[in-house]
């Protein structure tokens, strides 16, 4: 059965092989380079066949590493291990310690790609200190330890690594590698929000690239460096830097790398405040991530539009984006996109928190007596949830939850909710559904948390005596139950139009008085959350 990629060979081919162990050697690699895998692969073989025969152990070492990469690239990983381990050890056996140094390198990049970090980066350091002695294998494996280095997140051992690589390669003046490392350093200094170095890296590798002609690579640097321009202000430069990339990608077919450059313009658009220019290069740059299948690409464009859409009050897109983005963070691999994975959810996650927090604290400036309402619910409800022993996700669940709980007093006429004196039974029932109304401006939004019954049900009671479905019980989530006591807490604790703020033994004599209305261990895990909070305070 014949694989992708496969080719028949050509009839002109001649037909007498040559004999000599490096000249089949040779062969492989111009038939690999060309894409022709097979025949790259039947000369090896001969190759390693010949150079037995003759007892050529540098042509066989080298032969028996080539012919376990291309079987790597076939996904054969047995038999790709097991000819790298051959060429090891028929190097060591030689003395050549550049080969065997070599060899461990491919074995350590098997490593890498199967997720074994440690046994990689222990294989790399061997192949240093064996074949250090060459530069050029010194410049790659560095270059290899240092994005190994990066997608832990571990950043200064990443540049520490650049630097070495860099070292190795200006020793021979090798410009291709020296251009590559100028690129890697500017962008960890750029992780690390060191602009200066970013800015004189990225200088560097760019001048580099344009001498030895890389096309690519300098669309690559002409966009990490609008980056820095961007991250410095300097909007105008970062636009031109960016539509210059976005011309070479363009000029390259290399439409992964445009939808990065669509990134950048759109950012640089958004905060300048011109939306609809934003939206569309940031669309177009989710479009096209959509259509080259990079999960990062798409995540990171999707968060950008996110910010966008925050930025111009359409919170409900803005939220469908980040639960989109969230999705797709949680596939990320590590090892394909290149990143630290637990960074951009991190980040991905404050994005989520700012822009829920901000979506509930515009519903309070609408009503002038709840001032800082959802914050405080917030931090009671994660303190009992803390108290029930509560996971994570519980907790986060619960802290999202108590930002957007009263997100459906929007619908609520202010009339209302700032009436001094008591409410009219009619009035009542238009704050009664509050929670109805809430979940309705959430319909189209699919979250990666359980928040709606927090949203629909933290005025239901256990007793029965709640709204607006009147759940008894166990019927009501822990999660809604316990937003619903720090509600009734922070009620009391603060002025209303018709009261002043009962103190804190005060508001728990109220609620000793109608303990009914929650499960008892919620009711006491909030005594003693409560009593922790204030003995701190
Ligand atoms: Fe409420
Ligand atoms: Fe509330």
């Amino acid at each position: 059965m014949k694989s992708p990629g496969e080719r028949i060979p050509p009839k002109l081919q001649p037909s007498a092989e040559p004999a000599s162990a490096a000249e089949l050697l040779q062969l492989g690699r111009t038939h690999e380079r060309a894409g022709a895998m097979s025949e790259a692969v039947q000369r090896y073989a001969a190759a390693i066949e010949a150079a037995e025969r003759t007892g050529e152990r540098g042509v066989l070492a080298e032969a028996l590493r080539r012919l376990g990469v291309v079987h790597h690239h076939r996904n054969e990983a047995e038999m790709a291990r097991s000819l790298c381990q051959k060429s090891y050890e028929t190097g060591l056996a030689m003395g050549d310690s550049v080969l065997a140094a070599e060899a461990l390198n491919a074995l350590a990049g098997f490593d890498f790609e199967a997720g074994a970090i440690e046994q990689a980066r222990e294989k790399f350091y061997r192949a240093l200190e064996l074949g250090g002695a060459s530069a050029e294998l010194r410049g790659r494996t560095e270059q290899n330890l240092g994005i190994l280095a990066n997608i832990q997140g571990a950043l200064a051992e990443a540049l520490a690594h650049y630097q070495r690589s860099l070292g190795a390669f200006e020793s021979i003046a090798d410009d291709r590698g020296c251009a590559i490392a100028y690129h890697n350093l500017g962008m960890v200094s750029a992780d690390r929000e060191l602009w200066d170095d970013a800015d004189r890296y990225f200088r560097r590798s760019l001048d580099m690239a344009k001498s030895i002609g890389d096309v690519h690579l300098q669309g690559l640097g002409l966009l990490n460096h609008a980056e820095v321009y961007l991250a410095r202000q300097h909007y105008e430069q970062a636009r031109q830097n960016a539509e210059a990339a976005l011309g070479i990608f363009d000029q390259v077919g290399s439409r992964l790398d445009k939808a990065d450059a669509y990134k950048l313009i759109g950012r640089v658009y958004r905060e300048t405040g011109r939306h609809a220019l934003a939206e569309s290069r940031l669309r177009s740059a989710v479009d096209l991530a959509v259509s080259t299948g990079s999960i990062l690409s798409e995540a990171e464009a999707s968060r950008e539009l996110a910010l966008l859409y925050q930025s111009m009050g359409r919170n409900q897109e803005a939220l469908k984006l980040l639960n989109a983005a969230h999705r797709l963070f949680g596939r990320l691999d590590a090892r394909v996109d290149l990143v630290d994975v637990s960074t951009k959810v991190l980040k991905l996650e404050e994005t989520y928190f700012a822009v829920v927090r901000e979506w509930g604290q515009s519903i309070e400036s609408s009503d002038s007596y709840t001032f800082g309402h959802c914050e405080r619910v917030a931090d009671y409800a994660l303190g009992v949830a803390r108290e029930l022993g509560l996971d994570e996700q519980q907790q986060t669940t619960i802290r999202i939850g108590a930002y957007l709980h009263d997100l459906g007093k929007v619908r609520v006429p202010h009339e209302i909710l700032n009436k001094p004196g008591s409410l009219t039974p009619e009035e009542f029932r238009v704050i009664q559904m509050h929670p109805v109304w809430g979940l309705e401006l959430l319909a189209t939004v699919e979250f990666p948390w359980d928040i709606k019954p927090i949203i629909r049900w933290h005025h239901e009671k256990y007793d029965g005596t709640g709204y607006p479905d009147r759940l008894k019980g166990d019927e009501i989530p822990v999660n809604a139950q316990i937003i619903c006591i720090v509600d009734v807490f922070d009620a009391l604790t603060t002025s209303r139009s018709y009261r002043g703020a009962l103190t804190v033994a005060d508001a728990i004599g109220r609620m000793q008085e109608c303990r009914t209305w929650w499960r008892p261990d919620i009711f006491e895990a909030f005594l003693r959350s409560i009593g922790r909070m204030s003995a701190a305070a």
